[in-house]
């Protein structure tokens, strides 16, 4: 490696990676001691809620509880206890009816409601500020008694984290529920048969606000799933509230409480025995904080939150008796997690409705959705279960993957026609390069999704090693023998960038300006500056050029110049000889192997920075992806410089052109218009035909350079001056036009035209003799009066015909 910087970043950033963590006990024994005291407290905190009855804790009644949390000392706002209840009732009622109320108070005769069993999945939807909100009254908390414990003393803050302020948002929860014998309890039903009763449940919940900046904030929470009734209830448990430790007593009845203290006996003990034990030495086993957002005793506080949820049964098209939604829905989950290759309907989804209140902060939110919205404003939340998501992930997966594949066919077939230098040194490094960044970037995200997402680590894999063969194999491929290809032309071009910055009083720069402004007039250069310039060229001196081919080397696209520039570097010009004798350098260009370091640089400086925007806030990393989005679609826009700083054209297969143009659009087609993609982006089509008109712009412009010339959007002096191969000829009355390849047919007189005059007059056409095919050649001359407008009109397309290779004096 040229560099040992890049080195040094990528060392720096796996030290970063892989130190230790410091918030781990084993690096802190006196987490230790920590860790006994809060072990000490849980125990305690259990041993409360073993002897706790039903009614033993109600606020209303000045009845507290010993645990953290619920004492009458901390001053929450638990008086609206039973209103944010009755509230929470009166979902579940609309949920299940009135007639199944009293399943809540364990009165399960009758039929079994269509629950899902598992209702594990990813749910979105809408909140709105809770009614109750006007009725709770906000707790005057003494914040200094808050405060964490800095190395500089207490930390002040404004205000608890996770406070609510705004009164709509968007909401999304990850429902995770685990099997296991320590996670349920069962019973026996009214039928004496034994079923699951209640199992634990975690949820991650991100609330976004409106009215608030930022994205929003994450919390996880720990709870209880009713089986029969399908309600859930969760609270978030932390040192200022230990929410777990009295969950049953904010059940909605007497039953539910049973229940609950029956299997949190259960699961709590087990979680303090491997805590312990050593086994899972952390200091808060149903920490809030999720991987996004850790919390820990050094963070501000937050509010707490105490959530009732409950399931909408499903209405599946059974009536052959009461039992059977249920049964069919049981056989379809099942069928789902293990499948048998049954044919069975789509699995409907899940759907919830949701109270959620802050005993500490006061406020109440609940899910947008009927009765109290029209169902077009809100459905509550809902989403598919988990499996269903992974099916879709997989399928879109592999539709990707196939996507992939299909760009990498492109490319091998463009790289078949891209075999010889001249088409080579057509193609833009930087278009191809940018593709290649591109494929760099999905085969990177891919390797780091199938990291989280444990279902789909096959397929993903998949998908990262096609697009890594991409970028890896073929696309580097490319890209070195464009770069080898180009390289003396990288060379001139530095040279030339050196010998601008030399000193302007040099003489011989003196004389380049003066022969520039001379081009620019549009006076043709004499014939002994073309000599001096053109001086090592050995046909030089006898073709003088014409007016706008001052520097060969820029022309190109030739069988005849090409070559002759990849032998050795073009050092003819005497300003840049001079320069370079006159600073002793002969410094070149960078060569590929620091391009590879930039490549692979800047690859990882995207990927990191994406990473980072993923916690940006919502309206800032939508414009961070948007703005990336739109610079990797710019990748035509080099390739269209390109051909027209070296006025050539067609350096890439129409196909390839047409079938990266569709294929590069297809990812953003997914997040940016299709509903349920797999990160529930938000759908947003002005953006996506913002994109796709940007891409296709540039695609339209490269077909249209091809038609109408490689500059005919350009202005004259925009690029340096090249040869043009497809002049117009026009015969005006000097005849200056004409010379251009066959300078003897300036006139029907001259000797060497074998013109017949009365023919070619009437269709505009003139014959010449073609010294290299030793054929006559027809060929579309503009009469001196018609000018300029047939020369865009249809002389643009006939003179793609012929092709003037050496100017004739
Ligand atoms: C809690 O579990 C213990 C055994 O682990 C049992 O002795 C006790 O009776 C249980 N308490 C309640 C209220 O179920
Ligand atoms: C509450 O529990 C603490 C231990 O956590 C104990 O010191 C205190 O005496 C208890 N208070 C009452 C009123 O039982
Ligand atoms: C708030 O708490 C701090 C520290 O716990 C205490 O010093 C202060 O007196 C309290 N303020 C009030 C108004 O209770
Ligand atoms: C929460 O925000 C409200 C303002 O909306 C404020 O009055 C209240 O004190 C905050 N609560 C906490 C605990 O920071
Ligand atoms: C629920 O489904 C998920 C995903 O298939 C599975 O991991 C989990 O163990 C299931 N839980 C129960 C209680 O069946």
């Amino acid at each position: 490696m040229a560099d040992p910087r890049p080195f040094i970043a990528v060392i720096i950033l796996l030290f970063i990676l892989f130190s230790p963590d410091p918030q781990s006990p084993a690096n802190h024994p006196s987490i230790y001691s920590r860790l006994e005291e809060a072990i000490a407290e849980e125990s305690h905190a259990l041993s409360n809620l073993e002897s706790s009855h039903f009614g033993d804790f109600n606020p209303l009644d000045n009845r507290w509880l010993n645990i953290s949390g619920y004492r009458k000392e901390q001053d929450y706002a638990w008086v609206a206890l039973d209103k944010v209840k009755e509230r929470a009732r009166e979902q579940v009622k609309h949920a299940i009816g009135e007639d199944y109320i009293k399943r809540i108070d364990g009165d399960n005769g009758g039929s079994t409601l269509p629950f899902y069993q598992n209702v594990s999945g990813v749910l979105h939807g809408s909140w709105v500020r809770s009614p109750l909100s006007s009725a709770i009254e906000v707790p005057r908390l003494n914040m200094s008694a808050f405060a964490p414990e800095g190395p500089f003393g207490p930390i002040t803050f404004p205000t608890f984290g996770r406070n609510l302020t705004g009164t709509e948002g968007k909401m999304s929860l990850h429902v995770s529920e685990r099997d296991g014998e320590r996670n349920v309890v069962s019973g026996s039903n009214n039928d004496g048969r034994e079923v699951d009763l209640i199992r634990s449940i975690t949820v991650e919940m991100t609330v976004q606000d409106d009215e608030s900046f930022g994205d929003g904030w994450e919390v996880k929470l720990h709870g209880v799933h009713f089986l029969e009734t399908g309600g859930l209830l969760l609270a978030t448990t932390t040192e200022k509230f230990r929410g777990i430790f009295g969950l049953p007593h904010l059940a909605m009845s007497e039953y539910q409480f049973g229940i609950t203290q029956k299997l949190l006996n259960k699961t709590l003990t087990g979680v303090i025995n491997k805590q312990s034990t050593g086994y899972a030495p952390v200091l808060n086993p149903w920490s809030p904080g999720t991987d996004n957002s850790p919390e820990n005793q050094f963070s501000t506080p937050n509010c707490e939150l105490v959530v009732y949820m409950q399931e909408q049964p499903m209405h599946i098209g059974v009536t052959a008796n009461v039992d059977a939604p249920s049964t069919l829905l049981r056989f379809m989950e099942q069928e789902l997690r293990f499948p048998t290759g049954a044919s069975l309907p789509p699995a409907p989804e899940l759907q919830f409705s949701l109270t959620a209140f802050s005993p500490d902060c006061g406020f109440a939110f609940e899910s947008k959705g009927p009765p109290d919205f029209v169902p077009q404003e809100g459905q509550h939340i809902n989403g598919p279960k988990i499996e269903v998501q992974h099916i879709r992930g997989r399928r879109h997966i592999l539709f990707f993957g196939s996507v992939l594949a299909l760009q990498l066919w492109l490319l091998t077939r463009q790289l078949r026609e891209a075999s010889t230098p001249s088409t080579r040194s057509r193609v833009s490094f930087y278009t191809i390069s940018m593709l290649a960044l591109g494929d760099g970037f999905t085969t990177m995200s891919f390797c780091l999704v199938s990291l989280f997402v444990d279902g789909l680590w096959v397929p993903l894999i998949g998908a990262a090693f096609l697009s890594f063969m991409s970028v890896s194999f073929f696309g580097m491929r490319f890209l070195m023998d464009i770069w080898a290809v180009q390289q003396p032309e990288r060379e001139q071009a530095e040279r030339q960038r050196r010998a601008a910055a030399s000193s302007s009083s040099n003489a011989d720069n003196a004389a380049r300006s003066q022969e520039t402004q001379d081009s620019a007039n549009g006076a043709p250069p004499t014939v002994t500056n073309q000599a001096e310039v053109h001086g090592t060229a050995p046909t030089a001196d006898t073709l003088p050029l014409p007016v706008t081919a001052r520097r060969p080397v820029d022309t190109g696209a030739t069988p005849i110049i090409i070559p002759s520039d990849q032998d050795e570097p073009v050092g003819d010009e005497p300003t840049t000889t001079v320069t370079d004798a006159g600073t002793g350098t002969n410094q070149r260009a960078p060569g590929f192997g620091a391009m590879y370091t930039r490549f692979y640089i800047l690859l990882l400086v995207t990927l990191f920075l994406s990473l980072n925007a993923t916690t940006w806030p919502h309206s800032l990393r939508r414009g961070y992806f948007t703005l990336l989005a739109f610079l990797y679609l710019s990748f035509w826009t080099p390739q269209i410089y390109r051909n027209a700083w070296r006025n050539c054209r067609h350096a890439l297969r129409w196909d390839f052109v047409a079938g990266q143009s569709v294929l590069r659009l297809m990812p953003f087609a997914y997040f940016y218009g299709f509903r349920t993609n797999v990160l529930f982006a938000e759908v947003d089509l002005i953006d996506l035909a913002i994109l796709a008109a940007w891409v296709w712009i540039q695609a339209i412009l490269l077909v249209s350079q091809e038609i109408l010339g490689p500059r005919w959007f350009a202005r004259g002096d925009w690029f340096p001056p090249a040869y043009d191969y497809h002049p117009v000829l026009r015969q005006d009355e000097e005849g200056g036009n004409m010379p251009i390849g066959f300078s003897q047919a300036t006139s029907p007189s001259s000797p060497t035209l074998s013109a017949k005059p009365g023919e070619s007059r009437d269709n505009g056409k003139w014959m010449f003799d073609c010294a290299i095919c030793m054929q006559e050649l027809e060929v579309p001359v503009v009469g001196a009066k018609t000018g300029a407008d047939a020369g865009l009109g249809g002389g643009l397309l006939a003179r793609r015909q012929y092709m003037t290779a050496v100017p004739h004096l």
